[in-house]
């Protein structure tokens, strides 16, 4: 879980103040320096373990508040005020640094071990949105920080099926009228895809949605609302500590691009499908099994892709270091 990129924060998150975070339960601070530059270290002073968060971003250097000792964006100190500036600076004042990027109008953060691997990781490693920035699309973007494990929302993401049951008559159908719905797999290089079909009552299929899940953390969830109309979210549920996690959301839609009474009727559906899922997920991790998953054996054909991200993250979970290859679940 630790060689990949996350997303962290919206680039317009990260200005002149320290912005402090937790990802795989380590406390990390981002900050952007002179040149705009962001930078991350871990969010402890190497002198005395001061929260670096707390201090302030002076000349491009992050400070200290407690001794004023300031840092660059790779971890190395700049200034020890209590001592005289000929003396040098002991190799031992630098704080760990991790490799961030700026894509996509977020901040992504390698929280694996060191920048080399980052750096040979790069090609086509970031997760890419390519309608991002075209002008077919407009989206609006907001962010929840959850007192959940992560895995389990993305489980309930990958999986329609409780659409009509959840979300009763607001986004996928309403719960009499739930019919069955079909899976089929498809080859996705980057992870797992597969496409959702809903029987009519005449018994034809029609289109439901269009999964992805790609590692860590990331879902695409695509609809075609009517003909032409097409809609789809991104979201990154990021684990950050023991059971919580903050979700980055986007939705994109191709349709009433500037109408901003259509961004709002937007956020508030993500708003309120959240707080439908979490009184779910709540429910679900008070009944968690001793391996501190839900899956009791009785997984039915449209379980198939959240049972493929449930074995990749089982793997993962054992070898953290590790990039664990997805599989299909005839493979696995
Ligand atoms: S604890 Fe940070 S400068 Fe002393
Ligand atoms: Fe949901």
């Amino acid at each position: 879980m630790r060689n990949y990129w996350y997303p962290i924060a919206y680039s317009g998150e990260v200005a002149e103040r320290p912005v402090p975070f937790t990802l795989l339960d380590e406390p990390k601070v981002l900050f952007r320096d002179d040149r705009g530059q962001v930078g991350c270290l871990i969010d402890r002073c190497p002198h005395r373990s001061t929260p670096l968060s707390l201090g302030r971003v002076v000349q491009g250097r992050l400070e200290c508040p407690n001794h004023g000792w300031r840092y660059r964006a790779d971890g190395g100190c700049t200034k020890i005020p209590s001592q005289s500036p000929e003396k040098a600076i002991p190799k031992s004042a630098a704080a760990q640094s991790f490799p961030t990027r700026e894509h996509l109008g977020i901040v992504w953060v390698w929280p694996g071990d060191g920048f080399a691997s980052a750096e040979s990781a790069e090609a086509g490693d970031l997760f890419q949105i390519p309608e991002f920035g075209t002008p077919e699309w407009t989206y609006v973007q907001s962010s929840f920080d959850l007192n959940i494990e992560h895995e389990l929302l993305i489980e309930s993401f990958l999986d329609p099926t409780h659409l009509p049951f959840v979300h009763d008559g607001r986004l996928g159908g309403s719960r009499d009228e739930a019919a069955p719905v079909a899976l089929e797999l498809l080859p996705y290089s980057r992870g797992i895809r597969g496409n959702f079909t809903s029987s009519t009552s005449a018994g034809e299929s029609k289109p439901f949605q269009l999964l992805t899940f790609e590692p860590p953390c990331h879902v695409r969830l695509e609809v075609e609302i009517r003909p032409g109309w097409r809609a789809f979210s991104v979201i990154s549920c990021v684990p950050t500590r023991a059971s919580k996690m903050r979700a980055l959301v986007r939705n994109f839609r191709n349709f009433m691009l500037n109408e901003g009474s259509q961004d709002w009727a937007m956020l508030r559906q993500v708003q309120e499908a959240f707080a439908q899922d979490l009184a779910i997920i709540q429910g679900q991790r008070a009944r968690l099994g001793p391996d501190g998953s839900p899956w009791q054996g009785c997984a039915v054909a449209t379980d198939g892709l959240a049972l493929q991200y449930r074995n990749w993250l089982t793997k993962s979970l054992a070898h953290p270091n590790e990039r664990i290859a997805m599989t299909r679940a005839a493979e696995a």
